[in-house]
């Protein structure tokens, strides 16, 4: 509470994934041109800033997480050309743009690596983690986050390298000071361009327990998740410290961190006045689903009170210590409609009372690209329909636990990342009006109905729904309240989440019914009165509050102990 104001935290974000957003030169990818050719829309949807993820030279066995050259544009996206005149023409229509800062790891086609690997003299190899093996086996058994050892062989020496990820995906060195001075002028590069920041990819595996100590088992497949040994581990500040004041702090840029394994008594360091970023993503609800974010065979049945007492506890811890990244959505995620909403994923006013739950909390909300539209997940039959490096691995995974191939299939299509990477559709032509050809993914099969055209000429559309959103945050008469104020939760039935944002004289009470039956809630502030509202307004009397199935809305009072 009481932090000094800092331009970032008025933004509304919207993220692309360039390969599925928009093809301009109809190779069935979409690129950087076809993102300029879509910042109109954007600009009329009312954000005012985009991440985009990677759009730098790779092989693409992650979709670009997989970098095998930071200074240098995937052909298939586009040029450094075609990224400046991306950042101008954003830049005309008052859009910033936040690029995607992928550091703890390169691909396995960068010349680093390839130098490493073809001569072990060359200074190369120390901005990667090599080690001998031990007696023929891998020198530890961890396990990589998208399956199997985090060791892969090196052909030819009796060595292996280290991979938190897939094994195109070797993890930089950060012990190494050469690298990391290398990498400083890599993003000081980027930041001379012009862009207003980064999101910052997987930032908290950098840093390992370098006693490499196996761990305890905890799979069928006999290995250890790394995260223990190689998230936020001791020491990690000083990489994360030296990065910014090399850095960020230079240009006082944004920095959105993925930084997962943090706890929350530890924020002030990561979001603090002198933290190493801006904001970061907390995944605590939005995996409230599953056991861990790398086992989708762990299920967890959950309600709305626990998603609410999740996101409650989370934005008070936030707000303790600095500013949050909310979402609901993004590249790795199942789309929000179906994880949320369940059975009611198709019932428009379900989709626009969640959009609003997460966007009116403390923090800049971040929307995924189709979230707008209200899309759904895609459910796939086969497992070879699948792009996603870790849905595949999740599948094998899942039988190896000892579930069928039925049961594994489920798994997968209820958390794949490809749920949220179907190409965007823009209208119901063939192929979306995404592109002219077949697409690298399909196309979800709801597109003819669901897709942007049909809904911008929709008053009471989601589309719609977004922009008024964005519009009532942004310039509405409670801007600052809904910007800047604090947050607390209410008291309310156990489908419904509910909470106050305050400034100053200003209280605006929040409530979100995300249940499919009529509920009353007594109101704390009787004199309150309805600002704003899905649906036809609400029915207040005697200070019960009616509120139909999936409605929300915003109360206004100005008297923090009420009006009685
Ligand atoms: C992050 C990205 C994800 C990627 C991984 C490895 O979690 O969001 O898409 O696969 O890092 O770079």
């Amino acid at each position: 509470m009481g932090m000094d104001k800092n331009w970032w935290q008025k933004e509304v974000v919207y993220q692309i994934y360039p390969k599925s957003f928009c093809d301009s030169n109809c190779d069935g990818i979409g690129d950087i041109q076809g993102i300029i050719k879509n910042l109109d829309y954007l600009q009329d949807l009312g954000v005012t800033m985009l991440w985009i993820c990677p759009i730098f030279q790779s092989p693409m066995d992650d979709n670009g997480y997989d970098v095998s050259d930071y200074q240098a544009i995937a052909p298939q996206f586009g040029t450094i050309a075609d990224a400046d005149e991306l950042i101008e023409q954003a830049k005309q229509r008052g859009i910033k743009i936040v690029l995607d800062l992928v550091i703890n790891h390169s691909s396995d086609e960068h010349t680093w690596f390839q130098q490493a690997l073809s001569d072990p003299d060359n200074p190369c190899r120390g901005y990667y983690i090599f080690k001998p093996a031990q007696n023929g086996q891998p020198p530890t058994n961890w396990r990589s986050i998208f399956g199997g050892s985090v060791w892969e062989p090196v052909p030819g020496r009796e060595e292996y390298y280290y991979h938190t990820f897939g094994k195109k995906q070797p993890d930089l060195n950060w012990e190494n000071p050469v690298l990391r001075q290398k990498l400083y002028d890599m993003v000081n590069w980027w930041l001379d361009k012009g862009i207003a920041g980064f999101r910052v990819d997987a930032i908290t595996f950098i840093k390992k327990d370098l006693t490499w100590a196996n761990r305890t088992p905890d799979g069928a497949d006999e290995l250890a998740n790394c995260s223990t040994a190689s998230r936020n581990q001791p020491g990690i500040g000083t990489f994360l410290h030296e990065l910014k004041e090399n850095t960020f702090d230079k240009h006082k840029c944004v920095t959105i961190a993925e930084a997962p394994g943090v706890a929350y008594e530890e924020l002030g360091d990561f979001i603090g006045e002198h933290g190493y970023f801006s904001m970061i993503f907390d995944f605590r609800y939005a995996d409230l689903d599953i056991a861990s974010g790398s086992e989708w065979f762990k299920r967890l049945p959950w309600t709305v009170r626990e998603l609410r007492d999740k996101i409650m506890v989370s934005q008070m811890a936030l707000q303790k210590h600095g500013w949050g990244a909310n979402f609901i959505e993004n590249h790795d995620q199942p789309r929000a409609a179906t994880k949320y909403l369940r059975d009611a994923q198709g019932n428009s006013d379900a989709v626009k009372t969640l959009g609003a739950m997460y966007f009116f909390l403390r923090g800049v909300p971040f929307i995924y690209q189709g979230q707008e539209l209200g899309m759904t997940n895609f459910e796939r039959q086969d497992i070879s329909e699948f792009n996603d490096l870790s849905s595949i691995d999740q599948y094998n995974r899942s039988i190896l636990e000892g579930f069928s191939p039925e049961q594994a299939m489920h798994f997968v299509n209820l958390r794949s990342r490809d749920n949220a990477r179907t190409p965007f559709p823009w209208n119901g032509e063939q192929y979306g009006g995404f592109s002219i050809v077949k697409p690298w993914l399909s196309m979800t099969q709801e597109y003819p109905e669901l897709n942007a055209a049909a809904q911008q000429n929709d008053p009471d559309s989601v589309l719609n729904f977004y922009k008024n959103l964005i519009a009532f945050r942004q310039k509405g008469p409670y801007q600052d309240c809904l910007i800047y104020g604090d947050i607390e939760p209410l008291e309310s039935s156990s489908d419904v989440i509910a909470y106050r944002r305050s400034i100053g004289e200003t209280i605006l009470d929040c409530w979100f019914n995300l249940g499919g039956t009529t509920v009353e809630e007594r109101l704390p502030q009787p004199d309150a009165v309805q600002v704003w509202h899905t649906q036809k307004g609400v029915d207040i009397q005697n200070g019960t509050l009616r509120l139909a199935p999936w409605q929300s809305v915003i109360l206004k009072s100005n008297t923090k102990n009420g009006g009685n």
